[in-house]
């Protein structure tokens, strides 16, 4: 099967980065005015100006003429919590009223609140849930997801919701990216050192003996592990092959960020409190800094130094952190929004961060983030003359079609979901 986009009035493809991260600061992207792009079997085959194009590529091809339209890879979110049960909106209000995300979590609300829900929740519901998140992304531009576990705490659970992200994977046109994140708050009841044996002898050979997960992720911070607990499982979780992220420096500045380029972490994530050790270690290492500005609007709290990591040379990805306790926000674009207005980002930045960036934070950087020969035909057609658009006329629908692996798979989910 072969698709061909002619007269495309804009295509940035995110392709000038040589296979690997943008980093430090940027203030445009290679863009294509009237431009062609040929996807074959699911990869990008060809792309550039149509003074180059050859009208023999149309023969039984899906040809569509885009003039007035951006052409860009399809956006990854790299960090999300997208497999959960109930909503905490109750706690919004609290939240509304003064009341600090860390007093509900002390009070024994929070985390595991959701934690109860999801227990609760059988696998088809859980999965119908997510799938009609990934739905709502989609419509939004979104073509890759990283989801993480973290809301069962148990064996059980935890696999539940890994076998989620699997069957969604195979089932919804968005590609899920599997998370293992066991240690996100110790469950009511047990002590922290008992639950860490049981993560790292029970739970993590389990979920790479069944290649549930691509990754093993640790909210390490003040009420959740400590970089000790976090250094045994992480250790744990590379012997077995996984690979590492971090909740890192979200609450507390606990040396998270330093300990992720220590133990050679693909991303570092949340960073609200990053220290200066930490950011001349990210600066100098491949490790990728997921910023999630969603979070810190949502708990009213500083932003990460977004501006200094891209001044020093780091590679910054954005990400929405979907959960229903710190970021209940499922708009990658507003995230690139809050990035360009709260932190500094240009638009450039902030595109590079939700695409090539994004994809590498999830080890992907090798197919996905970027359109070129022999990449995922991943795209998004926009209703905008250039990217700067994209943070700009927020809560806009510009999305025009989506397409995954050269096929057009939204707008307009199927029936029968709810969000
Ligand atoms: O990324 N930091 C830990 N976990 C989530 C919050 C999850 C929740 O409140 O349910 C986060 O912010
Ligand atoms: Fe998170």
């Amino acid at each position: 099967m072969r698709l061909v986009l002619k007269h495309v009035g804009n295509l940035t493809p995110l392709d000038e980065f040589g296979g690997r991260p943008a980093r430090g600061p940027r203030s445009g992207l290679r863009s294509i005015k009237d431009a062609f792009l040929v996807a074959e079997e699911g990869r990008v085959s060809r792309l550039g100006p149509m003074t180059a194009y050859d009208p023999a590529w149309e023969e039984g091809a899906d040809v569509v003429s885009l003039p007035g339209s951006l052409v860009t890879p399809g956006l990854v979110d790299p960090h999300t919590h997208t497999v959960f049960a109930g909503w905490r909106a109750d706690e919004y209000v609290l939240r509304l009223q003064g009341t600090s995300y860390q007093e509900i979590m002390a009070a024994g609300g929070g985390i595991r609140r959701t934690v109860a829900a999801t227990r609760a929740a059988g696998e088809d519901e859980l999965a119908a849930l997510a799938a009609g998140r990934l739905d709502q992304m989609l419509r939004r531009g979104v073509t890759t997801v990283e989801s993480k576990s973290g809301y069962g705490l148990d064996l059980e659970t935890e696999l539940k919701q890994l076998r989620v992200n699997r069957r969604l994977d195979g089932e919804h046109p968005v590609d899920v990216v599997s998370t293992y994140l066991g240690a996100h708050v110790v469950p009511a009841g047990a002590s922290a050192g008992d639950y860490v044996d049981s993560v790292i002898g029970e739970v993590l050979p389990r979920v790479a003996a069944e290649g549930l997960a691509a990754f093993c992720d640790v909210f390490c911070d003040e009420g959740a592990f400590n970089p000790a607990q976090t250094r045994r499982i992480l250790t744990r979780a590379a012997e077995l092959g996984l690979g590492l992220k971090l909740h890192a420096d979200e609450l507390e500045g606990s040396g998270g960020a330093e300990l992720a380029v220590e133990l050679g972490a693909t991303s570092a994530d949340h960073l609200l409190k990053l220290s200066d050790r930490g950011l001349e270690a990210l600066a100098s290492s491949p490790t990728v800094a997921v910023l999630l500005p969603g979070t810190a609007f949502f708990l009213r709290a500083g932003y990460a130094p977004a501006r200094r990591l891209l001044d020093r040379g780091a590679a910054v990805a954005l990400a929405t952190d979907l959960n229903p306790g710190s970021s209940p926000l499922i708009d990658l674009r507003l995230v690139m929004g809050l990035a360009c207005l709260q932190m500094g980002l240009t638009p450039a930045e902030a595109l590079a961060a939700v695409t090539v960036n994004a994809a590498h934070a999830v080890g992907l950087g090798d197919r996905a983030g970027s359109l070129g020969p022999g990449r995922t035909a991943d795209l998004v057609v926009w209703r905008c003359p250039d990217y700067t658009h994209l943070p700009y006329f927020l809560g806009s629908d510009l999305v025009e079609a989506v397409y995954k692996g050269g096929r057009r798979v939204s707008p307009g989910p199927p029936p029968g979901r709810s969000p």
